[in-house]
């Protein structure tokens, strides 16, 4: 029996490799940019996988030239970038990798809480310039982070791996959500479930942690910005899109908050030159990137597609039913 034809969109780690050889033929992308979308539909015409990472959209105009495709496994856990409905529809399953990321993405979203708070960038910047003189009391005094509020918007996984971490800084841990956790979670994690516009009133720091949904898209816009603490700082490793950039611009302009430390943007890699600024610590989209972690989101990805060949249900499959139907 010929093996199932697989493509992966990145050459993936030697690891998820491994898992992939025994079960599919795999043709790799093995450029190191991003493969443009017409390299992408020809590769997906004639093949039953696909292993793709979260810039490329897999929708209709996709799964209409992929007849074939039985699989379409994200390597990442926000799977925006998929149109599940729309493989429903075609039978094709679509996958994600949850679980796996959660810790070191938390560890980035302190990252940028740190770095904003106590003004890394600038202090990294003044020191690799040579143009720093001397240490002098008010040089690049920030905020403290110990002993201030913390509030989670989105208290999922990855927003409780955050709340945790505050408890060693002995922060006031406050949180929203569309569900409140329960009872034991809150005692666990000294967590506080707060209405959304309160939360936003209270907080120091305020870290998003929600999927992008419709009911997210700009859930951080104008009106909300006015609510938070002029002192406050908005801390976003979820997607960009959950924030209205024009919106957080404005706010920093007219200082209606502090600061802000962003890992993901409306309209990547795209920034907005008005973040472009010193109380903004910016980064590409790294929060996951660890190599431990990065290794294991692939190797999710190649278990997903190696399950579904081998007649198993993916463990991480989003549209379960696909399967029901077959
Ligand atoms: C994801 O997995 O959704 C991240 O944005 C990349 O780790």
């Amino acid at each position: 029996m010929p093996k199932p034809r697989v493509f992966a969109t990145h050459s993936l780690f030697e690891a998820a490799r491994q898992i992939l050889q025994e079960t599919c033929e795999v043709e790799y992308w093995a450029k190191p940019e991003r493969p443009p979308r017409e390299e992408v539909l020809p590769r997906v015409k004639d093949k039953e996988g696909l292993i793709c990472l979260l810039t490329e959209k897999i929708n209709e105009e996709l799964l209409s030239v992929a007849p074939k495709l039985r699989i379409a496994a994200n390597v990442a856990v926000g799977f925006d970038n998929i149109d599940v409905a729309a493989c429903t529809k075609r039978g094709v399953v679509a996958t994600n990798t949850p679980g796996v990321l959660d810790e070191t993405t938390a560890d980035f979203a302190w990252t940028l809480l740190m770095a904003v708070a106590r003004r890394l960038s600038e202090g990294e910047e003044l020191a690799r310039s040579g143009k720093w003189k001397n240490w002098d009391l008010d040089q690049l005094v920030g905020t403290d982070v110990w002993g201030k509020t913390l509030g989670i918007v989105g208290f999922g996984r990855i927003g409780r791996a955050v709340a945790r971490r505050a408890n060693g800084f002995q922060m006031k841990v406050i949180y929203t959500d569309a569900q409140r956790a329960p009872a034991e979670v809150e005692r666990a994690l000294k967590a506080e479930f707060w209405e959304m516009n309160a939360l936003l009133a209270e907080s120091d720091f305020i870290s998003v942690h929600v999927p992008l949904l419709p009911e997210t898209r700009r859930l951080f816009d104008a009106p909300k910005f006015k609510r938070m603490k002029p002192t406050a700082f908005l801390i976003n490793t979820s997607r960009g899109p959950v924030v209205d950039e024009a919106a957080l611009v404005a706010a920093l302009e007219g200082e209606q908050i502090a600061g802000a430390g962003l890992d993901v943007y409306e309209n990547e890699p795209f920034i907005h030159p008005g973040l472009k600024r010193a109380n903004v610590v910016l980064a590409p989209h790294i929060a996951s990137a660890s190599l431990e972690t990065r290794t294991k989101m692939a190797c999710i990805a190649a278990e997903n597609v190696v399950a579904l060949f081998r007649g198993q249900r993916p463990p991480n499959i989003l549209n379960p039913e696909v399967l029901k139907a077959s």
